[in-house]
């Protein structure tokens, strides 16, 4: 339903022309893929390089990977930038990070903007600082009306934290005689989670070998198919990224039940 309503929603665009995505069965791509960028850091060291030089090389691979699900209209995509528990890197890190964060945004935001990207934050994006905050906001309500691609950044996020947030204000608006307990569904609690209108998450791709999901969108990726590889997300290029959607495209969905989708 979501693939139906998300792709009858956008006009006919994209790069059809581009040889690399000949052979990619446009009717089985995932509605929303989101994306653990892991391995700047191993990326780096196995280059004598600093940390910090990875994550400066896995922002030049999300702008590509992010012109990869423009080209071929990819509904919703989600990045994980950095979790509730990255706070616990050194600070010269963390500092670099937000930086990093901040320059991405800044230069950025005209180009998402021409290419009709909705962009949103995930997380507890108030507890970041005074100028991430800023920026975040302003490129969010630029492209509040666009209409392409919904690109997703996870930012100081936790799967954990936002079922428990979710869960705190569903428990106040019962208290608060709004609610019954009884009303409390699916929908009502999907409506309260940093995703809210956002299609189910279909697709896992994770970087760097590790095979865990690192508290990422834990209620969304419920019915998930995962991919995973070896490559550091520096070296995660578009035609990996093809691959991977490729191998989507194979796979036989059945959602508990017993017939493929
Ligand atoms: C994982 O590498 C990556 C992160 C902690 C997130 C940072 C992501 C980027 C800088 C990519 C660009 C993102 C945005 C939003 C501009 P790691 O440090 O955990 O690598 P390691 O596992 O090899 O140490």
């Amino acid at each position: 339903m979501w693939n139906k309503l998300f792709r009858d929603s956008r006009p006919p665009g994209g790069d059809a022309g581009n040889p690399l995505y000949n052979d990619i069965d446009r009717s089985r791509l995932p509605v929303h893929t989101a994306i653990i960028m892991d391995g700047n850091g191993r990326w780096a060291e196995g280059r004598g390089l600093l940390r910090t030089a990875g994550h400066t090389a896995g922002v030049d691979a999300l702008k590509q990977i992010l012109k990869v699900a423009i080209d071929l209209e990819l509904p919703a995509l989600t990045v994980y930038a950095f979790s509730t528990e990255n706070w616990k890197r050194p600070h010269t890190e963390v500092d670099f990070l937000m930086r990093l964060f901040v320059d991405y945004l800044s230069k950025e935001i005209d180009e998402m903007d021409e290419d009709n990207v909705k962009l949103r934050f995930l997380g507890r994006v108030d507890e970041l600082s005074p100028a991430l905050k800023d920026l975040a906001k302003t490129a969010v309500d630029r492209m509040a009306d666009n209409t392409g691609v919904c690109f997703n950044v996870a930012m100081n996020y936790g799967g954990k934290d936002e079922i428990l947030r979710a869960t705190k204000e569903i428990a106040r608006r019962v208290q608060a005689g709004e609610l019954l307990p009884e009303d409390v569904d699916e929908t009502l609690f999907e409506s309260c989670l940093d995703t809210d209108g956002l299609p189910p998450v279909d697709f896992v791709i994770r970087t760097s070998g590790d095979m865990r999901l690192s508290n990422y969108l834990l209620w969304q990726a419920a019915y998930a198919e995962f991919w995973f590889t070896d490559t550091n997300w520096p070296d995660f290029t578009p035609a990996r990224f093809v691959e991977a959607l490729k191998a989507f495209g194979k796979r036989k969905r059945r959602f508990g039940g017993l017939k493929n989708k």
